[in-house]
C-alpha cells in the first residue's frame, strides 16, 4: 500500500442554492500524480479549496499523513507543507519575482542575509524542478507561463509537498505544457504529492497516475490513469457519451465582406510593435482561424479590432463602415461582438451580479433602462434567466455575485451574453478555455450556427487541432505579421505548426 498523504472523508460544503460538494471521499499518496477530472461546476476547486484551508467543509474529516488535521486557514495549509496554484494568479505585478516569494512571508532574520539566502533557495529550486525563470524579473514583465512557475516556485520555496494545480494548462501553450510536465514529474520523483485538475483528457491520461471524477458534487470513481481511456473518463463526467468533435458542414459565402482588416498596426504595452501591417478579410458565412504561438501580435491585433487598443496604422471596417479605433459600444451597434481572453479583466465585474453580468453592455436599452424599477428589474430577472437556461450556465442564484460560480460558468455567461446578441461579427479569443467537453462541445455548435446563419467569424485560439476543426481558412501569425494563409484542409497539422514556430519559409 502506497503511503497516503492525505485522506479526505465525506466532505460537504453548501453555499446557498447549491451543494458544491455533497459528501466527498479523496485519497492522495506521496509520490503520485492524481488527476481531478469533471464539468464545470462539479466541485474540483472547491474541494481544493478546502483541503488549502480557504473554506471550511460543512462536514467531513481530514487526514493529513495519516492524522486528522483541521485546516483553518492557507497559512495552516502551508505550514503542514500544502500548496495551491489557483486557476487565477495571485502575484502582485510590480514586484520582483524574489520579491514576491517574500510577500505574506516576512523574512525573519535580518533582511540582507536573508535576501541572500532565499536567492540562493530560489535558484536551486529553480534547477531543481526546472522551473525556469529570472528571479530579478518584474510579475508584470513575464508571460503567463512564467508567472505560473513564479507560483509554482512560491509554494515550493515555502515548503510545500503536497502541490494543488487548478488548471494549470488552461493558459499555457503546447510547449509550456511540455516544461510544466516535467516539472511536475520532477516534483513526483521527489515524492511530493501533485493534485493535477484538468478538462483536457489526454492530458490527465498523460502526467496522471490516478484519476478521480466528480460529478454534481460526489466523486463518481478513482481509477488508474492506465485503466482510463478518454470515452470512459468522458462518460463519467457526463454521464453520457460525448463526441470530441464537430464536423463544419460545407456552406458557401455570398462574397460580403463582413470584415476587413487593412495594414493594421499597432503596440504592445510597453510601446514595442507588435501587429506590423496585418490584413484580411472575413466573409459571411465563414470562419478564419488565427493560428500562432502566443505572443506574436494576437492579442494586440484583436484588441486593436475590439476597440481596446489603438491602432497606430491602418483601417479596421465591419461591413460598409470604417471604424477603426471605434469604442466597443460602437462596434458592438455595427453588429461586432467581442469574446475576450481575459475574463476577469474584460468580460465580467465579478462583484456584480450574475443578471447584472447578463444585461451588461445592454443596461441602456429601454426595457432595462427605462420605467419603474420593480419593472426593469423583472425584465432584467427574466433576460437573465433565459440566457443562462439557453446556454446551461450554472449558477448558484441569479443575483449571486459572479465570482461565485466555477470558472467554466463564468466563460459559458460571457459568450451566452455576447452570442445571444445575434452578431454579424464575432471575434472569440480562445473561447473554450476553461471549459468542459460538453461545454466546448457547446460553443463549437454555437459557432457552427452563427455561421450557418451567415456571420463571420474571427477565431483565435492557440489550441491548433481546435482551429483546424472549425476554421474555413487558416491565417498562421508570426512576429506581428500573417505569414500564410490556408483553406481547410490544404494543410497538415505539421505544416502549420512549422509556419507558427518559424514564420515564413518553414515549409520550403
Ligand atoms: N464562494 C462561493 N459561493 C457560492 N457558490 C460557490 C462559491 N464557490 C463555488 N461555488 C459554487 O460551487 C459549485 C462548484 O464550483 P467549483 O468552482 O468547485 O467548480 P469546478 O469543478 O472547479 O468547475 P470549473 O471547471 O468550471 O472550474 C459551483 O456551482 C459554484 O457556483
Ligand atoms: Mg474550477
Amino acid at each position: 500500500m502506497p503511503a497516503e498523504a492525505v485522506r479526505m472523508e465525506g466532505i460537504v460544503k453548501r453555499f446557498p442554492g447549491v451543494v458544491a460538494n455533497a459528501g466527498i471521499d479523496f485519497s492522495l499518496h506521496w509520490g503520485e500524480v492524481h488527476g481531478l477530472l469533471g464539468e464545470n461546476g462539479a466541485g474540483k476547486t472547491v474541494l481544493m479549496s478546502i483541503l488549502y484551508g480557504l473554506y471550511q467543509p460543512n462536514q467531513g474529516r481530514i487526514f493529513f499523513r495519516g492524522k486528522e488535521t483541521k485546516i483553518r486557514s492557507p497559512h495552516v495549509a502551508i505550514q503542514l507543507g500544502i500548496g495551491m496554484v489557483h486557476q487565477h494568479f495571485m502575484l502582485v505585478p510590480r514586484l520582483t519575482v524574489l520579491e514576491n516569494m517574500a510577500v505574506g512571508w516576512e523574512p525573519r532574520i535580518g533582511p540582507l542575509l536573508d535576501r541572500r539566502a532565499m536567492r540562493r533557495r530560489i535558484e536551486s529550486l529553480i534547477s531543481d524542478y526546472g522551473l525556469e525563470v529570472d528571479p530579478d524579473a518584474r510579475v508584470e514583465e513575464l508571460s503567463v507561463g512564467e508567472q505560473q512557475r513564479v507560483e509554482i516556485l512560491k509554494a515550493l520555496y515555502r515548503g510545500a509537498e503536497v502541490l494543488i494545480l487548478d488548471e494549470p494548462t488552461a493558459v499555457l501553450v503546447e510547449q509550456e505544457v511540455e516544461a510544466l510536465f516535467s516539472t511536475v514529474r520532477a516534483l513526483k520523483e521527489q515524492g511530493k504529492a501533485v493534485v493535477f485538475i484538468t478538462h483536457k483528457l489526454h492530458e490527465a491520461l498523460e502526467i496522471c497516475d490516478r484519476i478521480t471524477v466528480l460529478r454534481r458534487g460526489k466523486n463518481v470513481g478513482t481509477l488508474p490513469a492506465s485503466e482510463a481511456t478518454e470515452e470512459r473518463l468522458a462518460e463519467m463526467m457526463v454521464g453520457r457519451e460525448v463526441v470530441f468533435t464537430v464536423t463544419p458542414e460545407p456552406v458557401s459565402s455570398q462574397g460580403q465582406v463582413l470584415l476587413s482588416v487593412e495594414g493594421l498596426q499597432a503596440r504592445d504595452d510597453r510601446g514595442v510593435p507588435a501587429v506590423r501591417g496585418v490584413s484580411f478579410e472575413v466573409y459571411d458565412h465563414e470562419i478564419l482561424g488565427i493560428a500562432g504561438v502566443q505572443g506574436n501580435g494576437q492579442k494586440e491585433l484583436v484588441e486593436a479590432i475590439a476597440g481596446l487598443r489603438q491602432p497606430t496604422g491602418g483601417r479596421v471596417r465591419v461591413g460598409e463602415r470604417e471604424l477603426t479605433g471605434q469604442s466597443p459600444s460602437k462596434l458592438a451597434a455595427q453588429g461586432l461582438v467581442h469574446i475576450p481572453e481575459d475574463r476577469h479583466l474584460r468580460g465580467l465585474i465579478l462583484t456584480f451580479s450574475v443578471e447584472e453580468n447578463a444585461v451588461l453592455g445592454r443596461h441602456r436599452q429601454p426595457r432595462f433602462a427605462v420605467g419603474p424599477w420593480a419593472q426593469r428589474r423583472r425584465a432584467i430577472r427574466i433576460y437573465a434567466q433565459e440566457l443562462v437556461e439557453r446556454f446551461s450556465v450554472s449558477v448558484p442564484s441569479l443575483s449571486a455575485p459572479v465570482r461565485t460560480l466555477s470558472g467554466g460558468n463564468q466563460q459559458r455567461l460571457i459568450l451566452a451574453r455576447e452570442l445571444s446578441r445575434d452578431p454579424q461579427v464575432i471575434v472569440a479569443v480562445q473561447p473554450t478555455r476553461g471549459l468542459d467537453v460538453g461545454g466546448m462541445e457547446f460553443v463549437w455548435e454555437q459557432f457552427l450556427e452563427a455561421r450557418r446563419n451567415g456571420a463571420g467569424i474571427l477565431l483565435v485560439s492557440m489550441d491548433l487541432d481546435e482551429v483546424m476543426m472549425l476554421a474555413d481558412r487558416i491565417a498562421v501569425m508570426y512576429q506581428g505579421e500573417i505569414v500564410a494563409v490556408v483553406r481547410r484542409g490544404e494543410a497538415t497539422k505539421r505544416e502549420l505548426g512549422l509556419l507558427m514556430l518559424r514564420g515564413k519559409g518553414a515549409v520550403d
